[in-house]
Protein backbone atom coordinates (compact mmCIF):
# COMPACT_ATOMS: atom_id res chain seq x y z
CA UNK A 1 0.00 0.00 0.00
CA UNK A 2 2.60 2.26 1.28
CA UNK A 3 3.68 3.55 -2.47
CA UNK A 4 7.16 5.62 -2.61
CA UNK A 5 4.29 8.85 -2.90
CA UNK A 6 2.69 7.68 -0.10
CA UNK A 7 2.82 9.77 3.05
CA UNK A 8 1.53 10.13 6.38
CA UNK A 9 1.65 12.17 9.15
CA UNK A 10 0.94 11.41 12.87
CA UNK A 11 -0.07 13.54 15.18
CA UNK A 12 0.22 11.69 18.29
CA UNK A 13 -0.81 11.61 22.08
CA UNK A 14 -3.10 14.73 20.98
CA UNK A 15 -5.50 14.33 24.20
CA UNK A 16 -9.30 16.23 24.17
CA UNK A 17 -8.45 18.69 26.62
CA UNK A 18 -4.78 19.53 24.95
CA UNK A 19 -6.13 22.12 22.57
CA UNK A 20 -4.28 25.89 21.56
CA UNK A 21 -3.06 28.65 23.51
CA UNK A 22 -1.24 31.95 22.83
CA UNK A 23 1.52 31.61 24.92
CA UNK A 24 4.42 29.29 25.42
CA UNK A 25 5.91 29.15 22.28
CA UNK A 26 9.55 29.72 23.22
CA UNK A 27 9.80 26.34 21.08
CA UNK A 28 9.34 27.82 18.06
CA UNK A 29 12.31 29.87 15.72
CA UNK A 30 12.63 32.98 15.26
CA UNK A 31 11.49 32.65 11.53
CA UNK A 32 8.16 31.48 12.66
CA UNK A 33 6.98 34.35 14.52
CA UNK A 34 7.32 38.01 13.73
CA UNK A 35 7.40 40.72 16.80
CA UNK A 36 4.37 41.87 15.94
CA UNK A 37 2.66 38.23 17.19
CA UNK A 38 2.81 37.55 13.20
CA UNK A 39 2.97 33.68 13.36
CA UNK A 40 1.89 30.09 12.15
CA UNK A 41 -0.53 27.86 14.84
CA UNK A 42 1.75 25.97 16.86
CA UNK A 43 2.12 22.94 14.67
CA UNK A 44 2.36 24.85 11.10
CA UNK A 45 5.90 24.01 11.52
CA UNK A 46 9.16 22.70 8.98
CA UNK A 47 8.87 19.04 8.07
CA UNK A 48 5.09 19.15 8.78
CA UNK A 49 2.44 16.69 6.61
CA UNK A 50 -0.99 19.04 5.35
CA UNK A 51 -3.85 16.95 4.82
CA UNK A 52 -3.46 15.89 0.84
CA UNK A 53 -7.04 16.21 -1.98
CA UNK A 54 -9.76 16.01 -1.85
CA UNK A 55 -9.78 17.87 1.16
CA UNK A 56 -7.84 21.95 0.91
CA UNK A 57 -5.03 22.31 3.88
CA UNK A 58 -5.72 24.71 6.52
CA UNK A 59 -3.36 27.07 7.31
CA UNK A 60 -3.73 29.67 9.96
CA UNK A 61 -2.05 31.76 12.54
CA UNK A 62 -1.75 34.85 14.71
CA UNK A 63 -1.31 38.31 13.55
CA UNK A 64 -2.15 42.32 13.66
CA UNK A 65 -5.56 43.47 13.84
CA UNK A 66 -6.43 43.81 10.02
CA UNK A 67 -3.50 43.31 8.36
CA UNK A 68 -3.52 41.66 4.91
CA UNK A 69 -2.08 38.16 4.71
CA UNK A 70 -1.18 36.50 1.71
CA UNK A 71 0.24 32.84 2.07
CA UNK A 72 2.02 31.31 -0.63
CA UNK A 73 2.91 27.94 -1.82
CA UNK A 74 6.47 27.21 -3.26
CA UNK A 75 7.52 24.45 -5.13
CA UNK A 76 11.78 24.26 -6.44
CA UNK A 77 11.59 28.06 -4.91
CA UNK A 78 8.33 28.75 -7.75
CA UNK A 79 5.30 30.32 -6.38
CA UNK A 80 2.47 27.59 -7.39
CA UNK A 81 -0.38 29.26 -5.22
CA UNK A 82 -1.10 32.41 -3.61
CA UNK A 83 -3.99 32.51 -1.18
CA UNK A 84 -4.86 36.13 1.11
CA UNK A 85 -6.77 36.91 4.01
CA UNK A 86 -7.30 39.62 6.74
CA UNK A 87 -6.32 39.10 9.97
CA UNK A 88 -9.72 39.41 12.37
CA UNK A 89 -10.20 41.86 15.21
CA UNK A 90 -9.28 41.81 18.85
CA UNK A 91 -12.83 40.37 19.57
CA UNK A 92 -11.55 37.50 16.74
CA UNK A 93 -8.68 36.88 18.82
CA UNK A 94 -6.37 37.79 16.14
CA UNK A 95 -6.57 35.14 13.89
CA UNK A 96 -6.24 34.76 9.86
CA UNK A 97 -6.98 31.70 8.23
CA UNK A 98 -6.69 30.01 4.18
CA UNK A 99 -7.68 26.95 3.15
CA UNK A 100 -5.06 25.79 0.02
CA UNK A 101 -6.59 24.36 -3.01
CA UNK A 102 -6.54 20.27 -2.87
CA UNK A 103 -3.16 19.07 -3.61
CA UNK A 104 -1.81 15.67 -4.62
CA UNK A 105 0.44 13.68 -2.14
CA UNK A 106 3.96 14.67 -2.51
CA UNK A 107 6.20 17.13 -2.13
CA UNK A 108 8.47 18.97 -0.78
CA UNK A 109 6.83 22.10 -0.51
CA UNK A 110 7.84 25.55 0.86
CA UNK A 111 4.77 27.69 2.90
CA UNK A 112 5.51 30.83 3.42
CA UNK A 113 3.10 33.48 4.49
CA UNK A 114 3.55 37.45 4.41
CA UNK A 115 1.75 39.83 7.03
CA UNK A 116 1.27 43.05 4.97
CA UNK A 117 0.17 46.44 7.59
CA UNK A 118 0.46 49.75 6.08
CA UNK A 119 4.60 49.69 3.97
CA UNK A 120 5.32 46.95 6.52
CA UNK A 121 5.74 43.53 5.98
CA UNK A 122 6.53 40.22 8.03
CA UNK A 123 7.33 36.74 6.13
CA UNK A 124 7.59 33.61 7.37
CA UNK A 125 8.42 30.37 5.94
CA UNK A 126 8.18 26.42 6.60
CA UNK A 127 10.03 24.24 4.67
CA UNK A 128 10.23 20.28 3.43
CA UNK A 129 6.09 20.36 3.93
CA UNK A 130 4.90 17.21 2.11
CA UNK A 131 0.50 16.66 1.07
CA UNK A 132 -0.08 13.35 2.50
CA UNK A 133 -2.69 11.72 5.05
CA UNK A 134 -2.73 13.43 8.89
CA UNK A 135 -3.76 10.85 11.27
CA UNK A 136 -4.55 11.89 14.57
CA UNK A 137 -3.24 8.87 17.13
CA UNK A 138 -4.47 9.15 20.85
CA UNK A 139 -5.68 7.16 23.79
CA UNK A 140 -4.73 6.43 27.07
CA UNK A 141 -1.81 4.18 29.08
CA UNK A 142 -1.21 2.28 25.94
CA UNK A 143 -1.22 5.04 23.55
CA UNK A 144 1.75 6.44 26.21
CA UNK A 145 3.92 3.56 25.39
CA UNK A 146 7.71 4.10 24.01
CA UNK A 147 8.96 2.38 20.88
CA UNK A 148 11.31 1.39 23.26
CA UNK A 149 8.86 -0.28 25.56
CA UNK A 150 7.56 -2.62 23.12
CA UNK A 151 8.50 -6.12 21.88
CA UNK A 152 12.11 -5.43 19.58
CA UNK A 153 12.60 -1.99 19.84
CA UNK A 154 16.08 -2.08 18.28
CA UNK A 155 14.42 -3.61 15.26
CA UNK A 156 11.74 -1.02 14.99
CA UNK A 157 13.97 1.82 15.79
CA UNK A 158 16.30 0.56 13.08
CA UNK A 159 13.96 0.80 10.63
CA UNK A 160 12.82 3.79 10.72
CA UNK A 161 15.38 4.99 8.56
CA UNK A 162 13.29 3.86 5.56
CA UNK A 163 10.23 5.62 6.10
CA UNK A 164 11.35 9.30 5.29
CA UNK A 165 7.70 10.48 4.21
CA UNK A 166 6.50 9.34 7.55
CA UNK A 167 6.61 12.32 9.78
CA UNK A 168 5.38 12.16 13.22
CA UNK A 169 4.74 15.32 15.58
CA UNK A 170 3.94 14.67 19.43
CA UNK A 171 1.28 17.02 21.26
CA UNK A 172 2.07 17.82 24.80
CA UNK A 173 -1.10 16.59 27.07
CA UNK A 174 -2.62 19.34 28.96
CA UNK A 175 -5.75 20.42 30.87
CA UNK A 176 -7.63 23.51 30.61
CA UNK A 177 -10.54 24.81 32.00
CA UNK A 178 -12.43 25.77 28.55
CA UNK A 179 -11.73 25.05 25.12
CA UNK A 180 -8.38 26.45 23.40
CA UNK A 181 -7.95 27.99 20.32
CA UNK A 182 -4.31 26.45 19.77
CA UNK A 183 -2.21 23.57 21.28
CA UNK A 184 -0.51 24.45 24.80
CA UNK A 185 2.67 22.81 23.75
CA UNK A 186 4.32 20.29 21.32
CA UNK A 187 6.54 17.66 23.35
CA UNK A 188 8.07 16.69 19.89
CA UNK A 189 8.18 18.97 16.48
CA UNK A 190 7.42 18.02 13.27
CA UNK A 191 10.13 15.63 12.18
CA UNK A 192 11.15 12.36 10.15
CA UNK A 193 11.27 9.41 11.90
CA UNK A 194 14.90 8.86 13.39
CA UNK A 195 15.92 5.86 15.85
CA UNK A 196 16.08 8.20 18.66
CA UNK A 197 12.34 8.95 20.49
CA UNK A 198 11.36 11.37 22.94
CA UNK A 199 10.33 9.59 26.41
CA UNK A 200 6.91 10.18 28.00
CA UNK A 201 5.28 9.09 31.03
CA UNK A 202 2.42 6.77 31.20
CA UNK A 203 -0.19 6.87 33.93
CA UNK A 204 -2.92 4.92 34.07
CA UNK A 205 -6.16 5.94 33.87
CA UNK A 206 -10.36 4.81 33.66
CA UNK A 207 -11.70 4.02 30.15
CA UNK A 208 -14.63 6.23 28.74
CA UNK A 209 -17.24 3.95 28.28
CA UNK A 210 -19.30 6.53 25.62
CA UNK A 211 -16.84 5.84 23.22
CA UNK A 212 -19.05 6.51 20.17
CA UNK A 213 -19.71 9.65 21.44
CA UNK A 214 -16.27 10.70 21.85
CA UNK A 215 -16.07 9.78 18.30
CA UNK A 216 -19.51 11.78 16.99
CA UNK A 217 -17.92 14.50 19.26
CA UNK A 218 -14.25 14.53 17.62
CA UNK A 219 -15.30 14.42 13.87
CA UNK A 220 -17.74 17.24 15.05
CA UNK A 221 -14.81 19.21 16.26
CA UNK A 222 -12.48 18.48 13.39
CA UNK A 223 -15.51 19.23 10.46
CA UNK A 224 -15.96 22.64 12.34
CA UNK A 225 -12.82 23.58 13.00
CA UNK A 226 -11.48 22.91 9.43
CA UNK A 227 -14.14 24.76 7.70
CA UNK A 228 -15.92 21.77 6.43
CA UNK A 229 -12.46 20.41 4.81
CA UNK A 230 -12.68 17.56 7.50
CA UNK A 231 -15.05 15.14 6.58
CA UNK A 232 -17.91 15.15 8.31
CA UNK A 233 -17.95 11.31 9.04
CA UNK A 234 -13.87 10.83 8.84
CA UNK A 235 -12.65 7.21 8.99
CA UNK A 236 -11.55 6.48 12.89
CA UNK A 237 -9.95 3.74 13.81
CA UNK A 238 -8.99 2.29 17.46
CA UNK A 239 -8.46 -0.89 19.43
CA UNK A 240 -10.28 -3.42 21.14
CA UNK A 241 -9.35 -3.54 24.55
CA UNK A 242 -6.74 -6.19 25.39
CA UNK A 243 -6.26 -8.75 28.09
CA UNK A 244 -6.09 -7.85 31.74
CA UNK A 245 -5.48 -9.76 34.97
CA UNK A 246 -7.28 -8.14 36.85
CA UNK A 247 -8.88 -10.44 39.59
CA UNK A 248 -12.26 -10.86 40.26
CA UNK A 249 -13.50 -7.13 39.99
CA UNK A 250 -13.77 -6.65 36.40
CA UNK A 251 -14.41 -10.12 35.44
CA UNK A 252 -17.36 -8.80 33.63
CA UNK A 253 -16.82 -5.40 33.36
CA UNK A 254 -13.71 -5.36 30.99
CA UNK A 255 -16.07 -7.40 28.56
CA UNK A 256 -18.51 -5.19 28.42
CA UNK A 257 -16.20 -2.00 27.49
CA UNK A 258 -15.45 -4.65 24.82
CA UNK A 259 -18.35 -4.96 23.74
CA UNK A 260 -19.41 -0.98 24.63
CA UNK A 261 -16.03 -0.02 22.34
CA UNK A 262 -18.46 -1.52 19.61
CA UNK A 263 -21.91 -0.14 20.96
CA UNK A 264 -23.02 -3.58 21.41
CA UNK A 265 -22.51 -4.66 18.09
CA UNK A 266 -19.35 -7.06 18.30
CA UNK A 267 -18.08 -5.52 15.10
CA UNK A 268 -17.48 -2.58 13.53
CA UNK A 269 -18.25 -0.22 10.84
CA UNK A 270 -22.14 -0.49 12.08
CA UNK A 271 -25.06 1.69 12.39
CA UNK A 272 -24.09 3.54 14.77
CA UNK A 273 -20.41 3.66 14.24
CA UNK A 274 -20.36 4.36 10.22
CA UNK A 275 -16.58 4.48 8.80
CA UNK A 276 -14.76 3.11 11.51
CA UNK A 277 -12.37 -0.03 11.99
CA UNK A 278 -11.11 -1.94 14.76
CA UNK A 279 -8.58 -3.83 15.89
CA UNK A 280 -9.29 -6.49 17.97
CA UNK A 281 -6.49 -7.34 20.39
CA UNK A 282 -8.17 -10.23 23.08
CA UNK A 283 -5.71 -12.52 22.31
CA UNK A 284 -2.77 -10.22 22.73
CA UNK A 285 -2.20 -10.97 26.23
CA UNK A 286 1.59 -9.79 28.42
CA UNK A 287 1.45 -11.79 31.13
CA UNK A 288 5.07 -10.79 31.86
CA UNK A 289 4.89 -7.18 31.08
CA UNK A 290 7.15 -5.14 33.21
CA UNK A 291 4.73 -2.30 32.54
CA UNK A 292 1.61 -4.33 33.93
CA UNK A 293 -0.34 -6.22 32.10
CA UNK A 294 -2.60 -4.02 31.06
CA UNK A 295 0.36 -2.73 28.80
CA UNK A 296 0.89 -5.29 26.46
CA UNK A 297 4.20 -5.13 24.61
CA UNK A 298 3.21 -6.43 21.22
CA UNK A 299 2.10 -3.13 19.30
CA UNK A 300 2.91 -4.55 15.70
CA UNK A 301 0.27 -7.17 15.79
CA UNK A 302 -1.90 -4.13 16.84
CA UNK A 303 -0.49 -2.14 14.65
CA UNK A 304 -1.48 -4.23 11.75
CA UNK A 305 -4.37 -5.58 12.03
CA UNK A 306 -5.31 -1.44 12.12
CA UNK A 307 -3.83 -1.33 9.56
CA UNK A 308 -5.80 -3.50 7.79
CA UNK A 309 -8.91 -1.43 9.06
CA UNK A 310 -7.04 1.60 7.68
CA UNK A 311 -6.95 0.64 4.08
CA UNK A 312 -10.28 -1.02 4.14
CA UNK A 313 -12.00 1.86 5.32
CA UNK A 314 -10.16 4.80 4.53
CA UNK A 315 -8.26 3.78 1.24
CA UNK A 316 -11.15 1.29 -0.10
CA UNK A 317 -9.53 -1.84 -0.58
CA UNK A 318 -11.24 -5.23 -0.57
CA UNK A 319 -9.64 -6.84 2.24
CA UNK A 320 -10.70 -9.06 4.97
CA UNK A 321 -9.97 -6.65 8.32
CA UNK A 322 -12.00 -8.52 11.49
CA UNK A 323 -11.99 -12.16 12.28
CA UNK A 324 -14.98 -13.92 12.63
CA UNK A 325 -18.38 -13.52 14.44
CA UNK A 326 -21.41 -15.76 13.88
CA UNK A 327 -24.12 -14.83 11.23
CA UNK A 328 -26.98 -17.23 12.28
CA UNK A 329 -27.47 -19.27 15.72
CA UNK A 330 -29.09 -22.20 15.27
CA UNK A 331 -30.71 -24.56 17.98
CA UNK A 332 -30.45 -28.06 15.86
CA UNK A 333 -33.57 -30.11 17.02
CA UNK A 334 -33.29 -33.16 19.69
CA UNK A 335 -29.07 -33.44 19.65
CA UNK A 336 -28.27 -30.74 22.34
CA UNK A 337 -25.93 -28.81 19.54
CA UNK A 338 -25.93 -25.12 18.78
CA UNK A 339 -24.93 -24.63 15.15
CA UNK A 340 -22.66 -21.31 14.64
CA UNK A 341 -23.01 -20.31 11.09
CA UNK A 342 -19.82 -17.52 10.21
CA UNK A 343 -19.86 -15.19 7.71
CA UNK A 344 -15.94 -15.86 6.46
CA UNK A 345 -14.07 -19.34 6.48
CA UNK A 346 -12.89 -20.01 9.93
CA UNK A 347 -9.91 -21.84 11.44
CA UNK A 348 -9.94 -23.79 14.34
CA UNK A 349 -6.58 -23.35 16.20
CA UNK A 350 -7.63 -25.42 19.64
CA UNK A 351 -10.49 -26.85 20.91
CA UNK A 352 -12.05 -24.80 24.33
CA UNK A 353 -14.50 -26.65 26.33
CA UNK A 354 -15.05 -22.97 28.49
CA UNK A 355 -14.86 -20.38 25.67
CA UNK A 356 -18.02 -20.17 24.49
CA UNK A 357 -21.12 -20.11 26.99
CA UNK A 358 -24.40 -20.74 27.18
CA UNK A 359 -27.27 -19.00 29.21
CA UNK A 360 -29.26 -21.03 30.51
CA UNK A 361 -32.41 -19.96 31.94
CA UNK A 362 -35.16 -21.96 34.12
CA UNK A 363 -38.58 -19.82 34.95
CA UNK A 364 -37.19 -17.90 37.36
CA UNK A 365 -33.33 -17.63 36.96
CA UNK A 366 -30.90 -17.68 33.75
CA UNK A 367 -26.90 -18.96 34.58
CA UNK A 368 -23.71 -19.12 32.46
CA UNK A 369 -22.38 -22.59 31.30
CA UNK A 370 -19.62 -23.84 29.09
CA UNK A 371 -20.93 -24.52 25.88
CA UNK A 372 -17.95 -26.98 24.39
CA UNK A 373 -16.80 -26.46 21.05
CA UNK A 374 -18.01 -29.90 18.94
CA UNK A 375 -17.65 -30.49 15.09
CA UNK A 376 -16.84 -27.63 12.72
CA UNK A 377 -16.72 -27.08 8.80
CA UNK A 378 -15.04 -24.03 6.82
CA UNK A 379 -17.79 -21.65 8.00
CA UNK A 380 -19.61 -23.59 10.78
CA UNK A 381 -18.92 -24.90 14.18
CA UNK A 382 -21.12 -26.65 16.92
CA UNK A 383 -21.69 -26.54 20.40
CA UNK A 384 -22.77 -29.13 22.68
CA UNK A 385 -24.98 -26.91 25.14
CA UNK A 386 -26.41 -30.56 26.47
CA UNK A 387 -25.27 -29.02 29.84
CA UNK A 388 -28.20 -26.63 29.59
CA UNK A 389 -31.14 -28.62 30.94
CA UNK A 390 -33.62 -25.20 30.65
CA UNK A 391 -34.04 -22.80 27.88
CA UNK A 392 -30.60 -21.80 26.66
CA UNK A 393 -31.39 -18.05 25.91
CA UNK A 394 -28.16 -16.62 24.66
CA UNK A 395 -24.40 -16.92 23.95
CA UNK A 396 -21.24 -15.66 24.38
CA UNK A 397 -17.75 -15.77 23.09
CA UNK A 398 -14.30 -14.99 24.90
CA UNK A 399 -16.67 -12.87 27.54
CA UNK A 400 -14.08 -12.72 30.27
CA UNK A 401 -10.71 -9.78 31.18
CA UNK A 402 -7.98 -12.55 29.74
CA UNK A 403 -9.76 -15.13 27.30
CA UNK A 404 -6.90 -17.11 26.26
CA UNK A 405 -2.96 -17.12 25.99
CA UNK A 406 -1.00 -15.12 23.64
CA UNK A 407 -2.53 -15.42 20.08
CA UNK A 408 -3.85 -19.20 21.02
CA UNK A 409 -8.15 -18.15 20.79
CA UNK A 410 -9.36 -20.73 19.91
CA UNK A 411 -11.00 -19.01 16.89
CA UNK A 412 -9.38 -16.92 14.02
CA UNK A 413 -10.05 -16.22 10.63
CA UNK A 414 -8.71 -19.21 7.91
CA UNK A 415 -6.13 -17.08 6.33
CA UNK A 416 -5.67 -14.12 8.55
CA UNK A 417 -4.51 -14.61 11.79
CA UNK A 418 -7.45 -12.11 12.68
CA UNK A 419 -9.41 -13.65 15.73
CA UNK A 420 -12.76 -13.99 16.28
CA UNK A 421 -13.75 -10.95 18.26
CA UNK A 422 -16.05 -11.58 21.71
CA UNK A 423 -19.65 -11.12 21.52
CA UNK A 424 -23.26 -11.73 23.27
CA UNK A 425 -26.06 -12.69 21.31
CA UNK A 426 -29.12 -14.18 22.06
CA UNK A 427 -30.50 -17.63 20.99
CA UNK A 428 -33.89 -17.14 18.97
CA UNK A 429 -36.46 -19.20 17.68
CA UNK A 430 -35.13 -22.08 19.16
CA UNK A 431 -36.61 -25.44 17.08
CA UNK A 432 -40.19 -27.06 18.21
CA UNK A 433 -37.76 -29.84 18.67
CA UNK A 434 -35.53 -28.60 21.48
CA UNK A 435 -38.57 -27.10 23.26
CA UNK A 436 -40.15 -30.21 23.25
CA UNK A 437 -37.23 -31.80 24.48
CA UNK A 438 -36.53 -29.40 27.49
CA UNK A 439 -40.36 -29.07 28.57
CA UNK A 440 -40.29 -32.41 29.81
C1 LIG B 1 5.25 44.10 0.96
O1 LIG B 1 4.58 43.11 0.25
C2 LIG B 1 3.81 43.58 -0.81
C3 LIG B 1 2.99 42.43 -1.32
O2 LIG B 1 3.77 41.29 -1.47
C4 LIG B 1 4.71 44.21 -1.86
O3 LIG B 1 3.94 44.69 -2.93
C5 LIG B 1 5.49 45.32 -1.22
O4 LIG B 1 6.42 45.83 -2.12
C6 LIG B 1 6.20 44.85 0.03
N1 LIG B 1 6.75 45.99 0.73
C7 LIG B 1 7.97 45.98 1.23
C8 LIG B 1 8.37 47.23 1.96
O5 LIG B 1 8.74 45.04 1.07
C1 LIG C 1 -24.76 -26.19 10.56
O1 LIG C 1 -25.41 -25.41 9.56
C2 LIG C 1 -24.79 -25.47 8.31
C3 LIG C 1 -25.52 -24.52 7.39
O2 LIG C 1 -26.58 -23.90 8.00
C4 LIG C 1 -24.79 -26.88 7.78
O3 LIG C 1 -24.16 -26.91 6.54
C5 LIG C 1 -24.06 -27.76 8.78
O4 LIG C 1 -24.12 -29.09 8.35
C6 LIG C 1 -24.67 -27.63 10.13
N1 LIG C 1 -23.88 -28.38 11.08
C7 LIG C 1 -24.40 -29.34 11.81
C8 LIG C 1 -23.45 -30.00 12.76
O5 LIG C 1 -25.56 -29.65 11.73
C1 LIG D 1 -22.07 -33.37 24.45
O1 LIG D 1 -21.32 -33.53 25.64
C2 LIG D 1 -21.76 -34.60 26.42
C3 LIG D 1 -21.01 -34.55 27.75
O2 LIG D 1 -19.64 -34.45 27.51
C4 LIG D 1 -21.56 -35.89 25.66
O3 LIG D 1 -22.03 -36.98 26.43
C5 LIG D 1 -22.36 -35.81 24.37
O4 LIG D 1 -22.11 -36.97 23.58
C6 LIG D 1 -22.02 -34.58 23.58
N1 LIG D 1 -22.94 -34.47 22.47
C7 LIG D 1 -22.56 -34.33 21.21
C8 LIG D 1 -23.63 -34.23 20.19
O5 LIG D 1 -21.37 -34.25 20.88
Amino acid sequence: MIASEFVLGLVLRLFLQAHVSAGGFGLFSSDKVGYVGFRFASYIDDYMVLQREPAGAVIWGYGTPRATVTVTLCRDQEPIMKKGTRVKGKTDSNTWTVVLDPMKPGGPYEVMAQQTLGRINFTLRVHDVLFGDVWLCSGQSNMKMTVSQVFNATGELLNTAAYQSVRILSVSSTQAQQELEDLAKVDLRWSKPTSRESNVNFNRDLYNCTFPLLIDDWRQTFHDGSQGQTERLFPFGFVQLSSYLSGEALHDGLPQIRWHQTADFGYVPNQRMPNTFMAAAVDLCDRNSPFGSIHPRDKQTVAYRLHLGARALAYGEKLIFQGPLPQKIELLADTGLLNLTYSQPIKVQRRDDKIFEVSCCSDHQCKWLPAPMDTFSTQTLALNITSCHDTPAALRYAWTPWPCEYKQCPLYHLTSTLPAPPFIAPITNPSPGYHSRTAK
